[in-house]
């Protein structure tokens, strides 16, 4: 045998010389969930060591997670219900605790990048991503509200934002509205391709943020479409995004390849609740070992072509490494 290619597999040392997948603690972005308050960390029960935290709490999270070398989050709201409203009006009140922590967070760690969500469904009481019309979700009359969003984003300081809506339109709408205000500099990490998936129940749960009728495949892709991710991602790009991101991961790795492989642009995907809820459940009943089972994960998605990777996975993986 002239080749044998178990000589590349002998030892750690020669594995490691050969590794094809480097995944590195900087490609990672942390998601935390905020609610209003103080001396709050309230666990949600289908995403296990996560927790909605209260500004305060949060403060010194961030620091430890920045000891542990993540630099990267990604904040989601937990509103309460008596604020949201019909047309999601207290994501852009200058009074929203979402807002202010993003001012707060950026002033006490200016180094660590800070990325948004842009979508209706925390503040709306319909719990859809955009503006329910008579039982339907209406493009162009959520894109004005969408921008309002970003753009008070923008205004408390964020990095990224994070558009996670689905509407058509709606980067080459934000791109206007944050350029039109001088803010350049702000990034848009489009949710380009997103699916109408199961995967983000534990989300959900997290969020209290379940539509209240229906469901969100008006806008959401068809979980058997791939084709159409090329459109979304054409589309993105033109309208001025600066990163793609694929939604969920772990079912749609060819999708992430296939993106990777048509743009030139840095490619994100969320490894979302669910698939963090799964691997929880299964090495809780010891079926699945926790470490080798998410480093496998996270190394499969960047393997097929993501270059970030939002993931509740990110302190598991940090802790891991040092
Ligand atoms: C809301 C939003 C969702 C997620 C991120 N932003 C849920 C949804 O579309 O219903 C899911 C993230 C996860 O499951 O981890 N626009």
């Amino acid at each position: 045998m002239n080749q044998r290619p178990r000589r590349n597999r002998k030892s750690a040392n020669v594995r490691e010389m050969v590794a094809e997948t480097n995944l590195k603690i900087e490609d990672l972005i942390y998601p935390l969930f905020i609610v209003d308050g103080s001396n709050k960390k309230l666990p949600i029960s289908s995403m296990p060591n996560c927790f909605r935290w209260s500004l305060d709490l949060l403060l010194k999270e961030i620091e430890t997670c920045g000891k542990l070398g993540i630099n990267n989050f990604v904040l989601f709201p937990a509103v309460e219900n008596h604020l949201k409203d019909k047309t999601a009006s207290y994501g852009y009140d200058s009074k929203n605790f979402y807002l202010k922590a993003i001012h707060t967070i950026k002033n006490n760690f200016p180094e660590f990048t800070l990325m948004s969500d842009v979508a209706m469904d925390p503040y709306s009481i319909d719990g859809h991503d955009g503006l329910v019309i008579n039982g339907e979700i209406d493009n162009d009359q959520s894109l004005p509200i969408l921008c309002k969003m970003a753009l008070a984003q923008a205004e408390a300081g964020i990095d990224i934002i994070g558009p996670s809506d689905m509407m058509d339109g709606r980067i080459g709408a934000i791109r206007e509205t944050l350029d039109d205000n001088e803010f350049t500099s702000t990034s848009i990490m489009s949710y380009t391709a997103k699916y109408a998936s199961a995967f983000y129940g534990p989300f959900r749960d997290a969020l209290d943020s379940e539509p209240k009728f229906g469901d969100k495949k008006t806008y959401q892709m068809d979980p058997r479409n791939k084709s159409e991710s090329l459109i979304e991602a054409e589309l993105d790009e033109l309208e001025g995004a600066d990163i793609l991101m694929i939604k969920p991961a772990l079912s749609y790795l060819d999708v992430i390849q296939t993106i990777k492989k048509n743009s030139n642009l840095p490619i994100s995907a969320y490894n979302v609740s669910g698939e963090y809820a799964m691997v929880h459940a299964a090495a809780e009943k010891g079926w699945l070992d926790y470490n080798q089972t998410f480093n496998e994960v996270l190394t499969s998605i960047k393997r097929a072509g993501a270059d970030i990777i939002l993931t509740y996975f990110a302190k598991d993986f940090a802790r891991l490494k040092k």
